[in-house]
């Protein structure tokens, strides 16, 4: 029903949302090398952003999915950062800008749920990594 709903809206949501992270310096600072930003990669990551808000919606949440939301969370983490694309910007994305996150997507998307039948709620939930540093996690919502 979700998928439905966000089928077709997913440009204006990433539209939304890169907003965020391409006006906030340290934020962009995560697509950079050298202070530059990669816009191949700033293109590459919002396709595939793109492809996760449907499958968010419209997968089942089982091991496969959890396999599939961990996967995300190395890419945000040095283990798999970047290895994607193969490209050479920063290696780690701080776990507290993960955190802050979760606040605008969940805020805003209810803003696109309205323009159809909306799902009962988001609820966060986070993959966490088995390293003891607070910066060394990564974390992902889950629809339910
Ligand atoms: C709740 C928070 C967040 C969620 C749910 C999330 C979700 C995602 C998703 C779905 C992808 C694409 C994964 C793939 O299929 O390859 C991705 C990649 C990425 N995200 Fe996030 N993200 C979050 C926070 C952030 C923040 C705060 C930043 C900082 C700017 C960020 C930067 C990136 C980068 C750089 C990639 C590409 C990683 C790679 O090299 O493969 N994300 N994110």
């Amino acid at each position: 029903m979700a998928g439905a709903v966000l089928d077709g809206q997913t440009d204006a949501v990433l539209d939304l949302w890169y907003g965020y992270v391409g006006g906030n310096e340290h934020l962009l600072h995560y697509f950079t090398k050298g202070g530059q930003p990669n816009m191949d990669y700033l293109g590459a990551v919002r396709a595939r952003f793109g492809q996760w808000i449907l499958d968010l919606c419209n997968r089942s949440y089982d091991q496969d999915w959890l396999n599939y939301q961990h996967e995300i969370a190395l890419r945000h983490h040095s283990t798999k950062k970047n290895q994607t694309d193969g490209v050479d910007t920063v290696p780690i994305i701080h776990a507290r800008y993960l955190v802050a996150f979760i606040y605008p997507i969940t805020a805003t998307i209810k803003g696109f749920w309205a323009k159809g039948q909306a799902p009962t709620k988001w609820t966060p939930c986070t993959m966490l990594g088995s390293r003891p540093d607070p910066d060394d996690f990564a974390l992902v919502p889950a629809l339910f």
